[in-house]
């Protein structure tokens, strides 16, 4: 039995194409895994908060040194880290904005990735002075996008820092396992968008069935 997280990050309903995207594989995998647990975020409808001045001071001092005002400042976030540390298996539908990722989902990155929570600061000379401290997870990421091509090899590739990004933030915490499931051409819409969300259904359904 697995538990499962899920977070939409388009701040768009009906019409996003991402919700409706991690809404399929949600339903698919309640089918395939009925005793998995889920527990669901609406980042996109109910965005965190951009971290501030006092909690990066909340952020590097000890819990075992904190003022109550520390304490208040750093507490969603030690909510939010203990809510992704208790997942095994990650869900996250996220459009591309700008070539990158929309600030809201930026902004819960900012609360989750956590010196001594989910990643170990530990300076030598020896070399990396970071461990990651997420181990074993696996997670997928639906990504919407208005346009293609930003594969690598593809016409956009040099702008695309939406996948490489993701990549590089939980490869930085210890996930590795990343499968991005894409679904482009919203903004041409007609075959070009049925054409990709009948790929991206099809790749949906054979990694749940896995
Ligand atoms: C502010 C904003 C910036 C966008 N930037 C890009 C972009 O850089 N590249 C792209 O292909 N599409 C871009 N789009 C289009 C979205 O990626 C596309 O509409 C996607 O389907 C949105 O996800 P959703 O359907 O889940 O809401 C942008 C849309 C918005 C609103």
């Amino acid at each position: 039995m697995a538990h499962l997280l899920h977070i939409d990050a388009s701040p768009r309903g009906e019409r996003s194409h991402s919700r409706r995207l991690t809404k399929d594989f949600i339903n698919q995998w309640q089918q395939q895994h009925p005793h998995d647990t889920i527990t669901y975020r609406d980042i996109g409808r109910h965005p965190v908060p951009h971290v501030d001045e006092a909690w990066i001071a909340a952020a590097f001092t000890p819990p075992e040194q904190h003022t109550p005002q520390l304490h208040e400042a750093i507490r969603l976030s030690d909510q939010l880290v203990d809510e992704f540390l208790a997942a095994d298996v990650y869900l996250f539908g996220i459009p591309m904005y700008n070539f990158s990722i929309p600030s809201g989902f930026k902004a819960y990155i900012d609360q989750i990735v956590r010196v001594g929570r989910t990643v170990a600061f530990e300076p030598s000379d020896a070399g990396n002075a970071f461990r990651p401290l997420v181990l074993g997870k696996k997670m997928f990421i639906i990504e919407a996008r208005g346009d293609s091509g930003f594969q690598p090899g593809g016409r956009y590739a040099q702008m695309n820092y939406h996948d490489p990004y993701l990549t590089t933030v939980f490869g930085f915490i210890g996930i590795t396992d990343i499968t991005f499931i894409h679904v482009e051409n919203n903004e041409y819409g007609g075959q070009k968008l049925a054409e990709s969300i009948a790929k991206a259904q099809a790749q949906i359904a054979s990694l749940v069935a896995l």
